[in-house]
C-alpha cells in the first residue's frame, strides 16, 4: 500500500470527521469518512422500504454504487451528502452497521479506496479492521457532555434547536450500541495513540495529529 495511511477512530461526536477533513486539506491528502458510507447505506435502505432488521434485505448493495469523493457522498451518482445527516438516518445507522454483510461490503470498498496515495480515514474500526497496518492510528475521545455540546452547536448552526439532555441521551445510546455490537465493535487498536479532545480546540487537535505523523505540512506559514 504506497502512501501514508492515517487511521482516526473514536465515538460519536469526538470530532473525527471535522478533524480528518482539516488534516486532509492541510496535507493535500485524501479524506474518507466511513461513517458517511454507513449512513448512505442506511438512507438507501430507508428509501427502499426494506425490513431494516433483516440482514438478507441488504442484498440491494450488490447493485448499488456508494462512492465518497472530496467530502461528498453519492449513491448511484446522486449526491446525498445532506440527506445522510437526517434524524431518521442517525437513529437507524447503528442497527444497519451491525450486520456482518453490510460491514463486509463497506470494508472491502474502504480497503480498496485506501490502496493508493496518502489517506486519512475516519470511523470506528479503521485501525483495527480496515487499515491494520496504518502508519499512524489515533483514537479520539472526549467526555459525553462535551461531545453532546459540540453536536448541539452543530445543530444550532443548521437552524435546528435540540435539547442538550436529549443529545446526551442519543450519543450515549449510540456509544453503547457501537461498542457492544458483535461485529467489529468500536475498539481502540492496541497500537493507537489516544487523544482526549475534551479541553482542546479543533486546531490544537489537528496540529497535534500532524505533529504525530511526522510529515511536513503542505500549507505555508503554519
Ligand atoms: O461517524 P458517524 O457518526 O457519522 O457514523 C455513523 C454510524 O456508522 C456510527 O453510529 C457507527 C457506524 N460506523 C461504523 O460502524 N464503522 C465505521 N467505520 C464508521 C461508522
Amino acid at each position: 500500500m504506497p502512501g501514508y495511511k492515517l487511521a482516526i477512530d473514536g465515538p460519536a461526536g469526538s470530532g473525527k470527521s471535522t478533524i480528518s477533513a482539516l488534516i486532509a486539506k492541510r496535507m493535500g491528502w485524501t479524506h474518507i469518512d466511513t461513517g458517511a458510507m454507513y449512513r448512505a447505506v442506511t438512507l438507501q435502505a430507508i428509501e427502499l422500504g426494506i425490513d431494516l432488521n433483516e440482514e438478507s434485505a441488504y442484498r440491494f448493495l450488490e447493485s448499488s454504487k456508494i462512492h465518497y469523493d472530496f467530502d461528498k457522498i453519492y449513491i448511484n451518482d446522486r449526491d446525498v451528502t445532506e440527506a445522510i445527516r437526517s434524524e431518521s438516518v442517525t437513529n437507524h445507522v447503528s442497527l444497519v452497521s451491525s450486520f456482518p454483510y453490510v460491514r463486509k461490503k463497506l470494508v472491502d470498498l474502504q480497503k480498496h479506496a485506501a490502496e493508493y496515495g496518502n489517506i486519512v480515514m475516519d470511523g470506528r474500526d479503521i485501525g483495527t479492521v480496515v487499515l491494520p497496518h496504518a502508519n499512524l492510528k489515533v483514537f479520539l475521545t472526549a467526555n459525553v457532555e462535551e461531545r453532546a455540546k459540540r453536536r448541539y452547536k452543530e445543530n444550532l448552526k443548521k437552524g435546528k434547536v435540540t435539547q442538550i439532555e436529549k443529545v446526551i441521551e442519543d450519543i450515549s445510546t449510540r456509544d453503547q450500541k457501537d461498542s457492544t455490537r458483535k461485529e467489529s465493535p468500536l475498539k481502540m487498536a492496541d497500537d493507537a495513540i489516544i487523544l482526549d479532545t475534551t479541553h482542546l480546540t479543533i486546531d490544537q487537535v489537528v496540529n497535534k495529529i500532524i505533529e504525530l505523523t511526522g510529515q511536513k505540512e503542505k500549507e505555508h506559514g503554519v
